[in-house]
């Protein structure tokens, strides 16, 4: 999967204590200078995004209802937050200057809230910018891409029919198929406690079997009375099929092919912006998208370093940019799942951990398209497929 965790974490301790030290002095010493970092996160903890029939909990239930950002969510943003502005404490200013930094988030109240909460802790307001002495926060502008625009965040793209056939074939699939039957008596069981009728579910790209699992996920972090039959065997059974269900959508078969359709306008987006970044010296040096757990999902797979598992919330891609000393530029990559450990170093397969931007642009190359409308009218034809679903 090309993560060095275990490697890089105690060089990156150490290089981080050389950085509080002797950060100018670092910078020569390892002849190399950070000049871009563009980060991407899921939100944090929400409520369910919908309820299975047979739910013990409906809507009302929930404080503000389905698919928003909890207290709990708000805090692990904030410690996001905090963590970033330590991390790049000799990279971005302390004071927030809008010329340094963009947010950009999806469209929902969600993703929204969480950039809002990330922001609490990246950039609480001292000295000059405090405006009230009692609130140790400032309002600092989070963009809303909507869903037609560029760069793409919220996947899975269903408005294509070239993906809608490579997503039945995916199901087909011999790939697919070897995976899902050792759960084929299991999902008959579910079907029966959820209410769904048995042949919905089994269709994992409807995001049915996924909203059971995240439902009683949800509710067990809220401390909801939990049904009778959702054992911790069970809800650790339907975690492994929610894993399945979000590879069946960008990964296993056909990969490259979907990512070209899905993830790859992400990474299109990404590399456009590290690569004007390492051509001009611009004012900005941080770009942020707040986003979905399909979000780093069709770009982790799309990049082939996805570690089969759902990203956590709060999950936090980061691509940083640097000038090496003999003037070349290098992309590192690292994934935070986790508030303890250091973030594991993420390494595009065929490239060295810290790739050439020029051999990382030609590496990706295959999953790039020009004309994403007409790649995604060629082989058409429609199909029944659920309706696009974010987490
Ligand atoms: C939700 O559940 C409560 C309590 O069981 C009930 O009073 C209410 O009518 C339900 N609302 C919906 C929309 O089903
Ligand atoms: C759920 O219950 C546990 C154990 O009592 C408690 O530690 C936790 O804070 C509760 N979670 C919420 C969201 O209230
Ligand atoms: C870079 O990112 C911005 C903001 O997300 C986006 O609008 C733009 O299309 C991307 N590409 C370039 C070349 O800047
Ligand atoms: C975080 O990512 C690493 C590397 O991919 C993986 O080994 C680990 O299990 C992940 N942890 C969580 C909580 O997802």
């Amino acid at each position: 999967m090309g993560e060095t965790c275990l490697a890089r974490s105690s060089k990156y301790l150490y290089f981080s204590l050389l950085g509080l030290i002797f950060p100018f002095f670092l910078q020569s010493v390892l002849g190399r200078e950070l000049k871009f970092v563009l980060v991407i996160y899921r939100h944090g903890d929400r409520s369910p995004i919908e309820v299975y029939p047979t739910s013990l909990h409906n809507e009302s239930e929930w404080p503000q209802g389905f698919g928003q950002l909890t207290k709990i969510g708000m805090q692990q943003q904030y410690e996001l937050g905090q963590y970033l502005k330590k991390r790049y404490s000799n990279f971005i200013s302390t004071a927030y200057k809008r010329e340094e930094i963009l947010i950009q988030s999806t469209e929902t109240d969600r993703t929204i809230m969480s950039a809002q909460a990330n922001l609490a802790g990246l950039f609480p307001p001292s000295g000059d910018q405090i405006w009230n002495p009692k609130i140790i926060w400032q309002p600092i502008p989070v963009h809303v891409v909507p869903k037609a625009d560029n760069p793409k965040l919220r996947f899975p793209m269903f408005n294509c029919p070239r993906y809608k056939k490579l997503l039945r074939e995916t199901m087909r699939s011999n790939e697919f198929q070897a995976k899902i039957q050792p759960y084929k008596e299991f999902m008959k069981t579910i079907a029966s406690y959820s209410g769904y009728d048995p042949r919905t579910l089994i269709y994992l790209d409807n995001f049915k079997m996924w909203h059971v699992q995240d439902t009683l996920f949800c509710e067990s972090i809220h401390n909801y009375t939990l049904p009778v039959w959702a054992t911790q065997d069970v809800r650790a059974k339907l975690a492994e099929l929610t894993v399945l269900s979000l590879s069946s959508l960008f990964g296993i078969y056909k990969r490259e092919e979907k990512a070209r359709l899905q993830g790859g306008l992400l990474v299109k987006a990404i590399l456009e912006n590290l690569s004007r970044a390492a051509k001009n010296s611009e004012k900005r040096k941080m770009l942020v998208y707040s986003a979905h757990d399909t979000t780093l999902g069709a770009l982790q797979m799309a990049l082939n370093v996805y570690n089969e598992r759902l990203p956590p919330y709060a999950a936090c891609q980061i691509f940083e940019l640097y000038q090496e000393n003999n003037g070349e530029h290098t992309i590192e990559m690292y994934f935070r799942n986790h508030t303890v450990k250091d973030p594991c170093q993420l390494t595009l397969p065929g490239c060295s951990s810290a790739c050439p931007l020029s051999k990382f642009a030609e590496l990706v190359t295959p999953i790039l398209v020009e004309d994403w409308a007409n790649e995604c009218r060629q082989m058409g034809g429609g199909g029944k497929i659920g309706k696009c679903s974010q987490a």
